[in-house]
């Protein structure tokens, strides 16, 4: 089994890079993070990690679908020269429409206070999306930011995704908030790996708690719930980072918050490693 894992592996590496002859062609695996409630860290979240796997084994995207009020570039202190508006306008192509922020992380944002961008439907948000996906590497990470709620242009794009996080903090309003995402997410696509991340929480016990909590309501009323859990502290450090517009993950590293988002993280790209490569075992086993 590992001999015929490894001849597997080796064929692959063999056909790497995407020619036409290439019997998988790579694709991005996209992460996705939303709440039911706003303001609980979403864009915080998506914009260290977004740098943390960039550092840790590069290819990493970032794109704001928080559609009319993007700010990740914001917290990144950076001006893009095309906003994902150029892109659905035709303004310029995909993929001249990154902007580097660093050696691995490309970004692009949806602009804030665009009437066209903030109306987009749900059909056109996820056109834009495989458009930026298209135009991204076989291997990149790309992590989408999206807006907080239920609505189409929102659970569209989540039920496309990879993977969803959904954040959530520990008071009653974004719990309950968190289910109505869970249960409309689910009607939408059944499929769906979802990740509950209990954000802003005093200790890994108050994530515990929040955590069975939604879970045994998800179970009782949807027959389903998130497939993992995962935790970050409350730190202030988040907060300081904002104000400085400088990423704490990289100001403030050593801060419990930065700690277990590198633990995110390096599950994400774990998660990431091995879906490409069942897909590529699963394209060989069917050639
Ligand atoms: N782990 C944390 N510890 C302390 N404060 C946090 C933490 N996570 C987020 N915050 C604070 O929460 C606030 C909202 O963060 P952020 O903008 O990332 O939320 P959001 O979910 O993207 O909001 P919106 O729904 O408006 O897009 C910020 O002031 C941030 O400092
Ligand atoms: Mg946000």
């Amino acid at each position: 089994m590992i001999d015929q894992a490894y001849a597997l592996r080796n064929l692959v590496k063999d056909k790497a890079n995407y020619d036409d002859d290439c019997l998988v062609r790579q694709t991005p695996y996209t992460v996705a993070i939303t709440s039911g409630k706003g303001g609980v860290g979403k864009t915080s979240l998506a914009v260290n990690l977004a740098i943390t796997i960039a550092g840790m084994r590069g290819g990493a995207r970032l794109i704001d679908a928080d559609f009319g009020l993007s700010n990740a570039d914001v917290l990144l202190s950076v001006t893009p020269r095309y906003t994902l508006e150029d892109v659905a306008l035709g303004r310029v192509a995909p993929a001249d429409a990154w902007t580097q922020y660093s050696n691995g992380l490309k970004l692009i944002s949806s602009g804030s206070g665009l009437d066209s961008m903030a109306n987009i439907d749900g059909v056109t948000s996820v056109e834009l999306m495989k458009a930026m996906l298209d135009s991204a590497s076989g291997g990149d990470i790309v992590i989408i930011d999206t807006a907080p709620g239920i609505d189409d242009s929102v659970i569209n794009l989540l039920s496309h995704a990879n993977e969803v996080l959904i954040v959530t903090t520990p008071e009653p309003t974004s719990i309950t908030d968190s289910y109505a995402s869970i249960k409309v997410l689910t009607q939408a696509n059944p499929d769906s790996q979802i990740t509950l991340v209990s954000n802003c929480c005093a200790n890994p016990s108050q994530a515990g708690a929040v955590a069975n909590g939604l879970d045994v309501i998800c179970r009782r009323f949807l027959g389903r719930s998130f497939q993992r859990h995962e935790y970050i502290p409350y730190d202030s450090a988040v907060g300081r980072g904002i104000v400085a517009q400088k990423p704490f993950i990289t100001q403030y590293s050593h801060t419990p918050a930065a700690s277990w988002l590198r633990k995110l993280a390096i599950k994400l790209t774990e998660r990431e490693r091995q879906w490409q490569s069942s897909r590529t075992i699963e394209a060989l086993v069917e050639a």
